[in-house]
């Protein structure tokens, strides 16, 4: 049976640039089920109207047969998103996202991402210009509350009201807050009463229950709630949605045969086992929490030591089968990627 307080919600893969590739698409789908929508890692369109053979590995149709995915687009020119928007309809695809919450300083100083937001009239113009159009497609907007301060999203909120957003994805920190501390989750849920567009949920989702809370606590807004956005801990738990649908937990057997699957994707894409390995590090840093109990944590922080540290792929592969059969496999992942503020 599915969780009630989900079952008219959208559980979605939040985009993260190396993890949530098409590789990781198409396998996680293939192990855990598919989540109700991928969305791609930023795309940064060009004066250039083409997108780069790098890019079609992610955006090609054939990459992403079977899924609902949603490209998403990272620029501050209305120009560049316009090429782009009709290039990705011309591709198929009926909905493309708006990132105005990457907050690396490169993206940020160039004023895209949530360095957009510091620029409340050029988004104003950007908005005017790309709407001005009938387009082919439909546009998406994931932000933060603002650049430098959580007083800035109800004047972010009004302008977005103006405008048809498909669909609005809340990630409640502000660029300085990076991805540390908590998500600032009473900013929006004061905002919630006046924001027009369907909303999404995306932040510090660890748990079941904080999918619960987060379906009962965000509902209220006037488009209504329609999904919950999850990044790290889908990293961690890839079986998340499929408990979250009222099916069984990952088991350690699926975990291991995951792992090698995407171990073996990143080998043939990269054509070195090499840097598939490091790569897949990037996975265990999160995947690790979903073993040990309290007792095992301090044993298994030194396994984790020799997985980080080795530059072997057997004993990389190793120390995976190890953690796997040695610690405990947890019900629910462990918040351990927590920074603070
Ligand atoms: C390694 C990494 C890569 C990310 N890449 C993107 C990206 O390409 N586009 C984007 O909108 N957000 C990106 N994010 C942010 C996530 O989509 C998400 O908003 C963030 O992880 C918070 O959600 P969570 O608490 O569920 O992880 C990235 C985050 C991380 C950690």
């Amino acid at each position: 049976m599915p969780h009630r307080c989900l079952s008219s919600l959208e559980l979605t893969a939040a985009p993260m640039e190396g993890l949530t590739t098409v590789v990781f698409r198409k396998i996680h789908a293939e192990f855990f089920g598919a989540a109700d929508r991928y969305y791609l890692p930023f795309v940064t369109p060009t004066i250039e109207p083409r997108f780069t053979e790098r890019q079609m590995r992610e955006l090609s149709p054939q990459a992403n047969a079977g899924i609902k995915a949603i490209p998403q687009l990272l620029t501050r020119r209305a120009e560049d998103f316009l090429w782009a928007a009709h290039a990705l309809a011309e591709l198929g695809y009926d909905e493309v996202n708006l990132n105005l919450g990457c907050p690396a300083g490169t993206v940020v100083a160039k004023g895209k991402g949530a360095g957009f937001l510091g620029d409340p009239i050029g988004l104003r113009e950007f908005f005017d210009r790309i709407f001005a159009e009938v387009l082919p497609i439909k546009v998406s907007v994931k932000t933060r509350l603002g650049l430098k301060n959580p007083e800035e999203f109800p004047g972010l909120v009004e302008l977005y009201n103006l405008y048809p957003i498909s669909r609005l994805i809340v990630h409640p920190r502000i660029k300085t807050d990076l991805y540390k501390g908590d998500a600032r989750r009473e900013v929006l849920l004061t905002e919630l009463p006046n924001i027009k567009p369907a909303l999404g949920y995306n932040g510090d989702i660890v748990t079941l229950s904080d999918l619960c809370s987060c379906a009962q606590n965000f509902s209220g807004a006037p488009g209504g709630l329609v999904e919950l956005m999850v990044g790290r801990a889908l990293m961690a738990d890839p079986a998340l949605f499929r408990k979250a649908r009222g099916k069984e937990p990952a088991g350690r057997d699926e975990i291991l045969a995951f792992h090698n699957a995407l171990f073996d994707a990143y080998a043939a894409l990269f054509g070195s086992r090499k840097n598939a390995m490091m790569r897949m590090k990037e996975y265990w840093f999160f995947q690790l929490n979903l073993f040990g109990e309290n007792d095992e944590i301090s044993a298994l922080q030194k396994s984790a030591k020799e997985l980080f540290r080795t530059r072997e792929i057997d004993q990389f592969q190793r120390c995976i089968r190890s953690i796997i059969d040695s610690y405990a496999l947890l019900s629910e992942t462990r918040y351990g990627w927590r920074k603070t503020l």
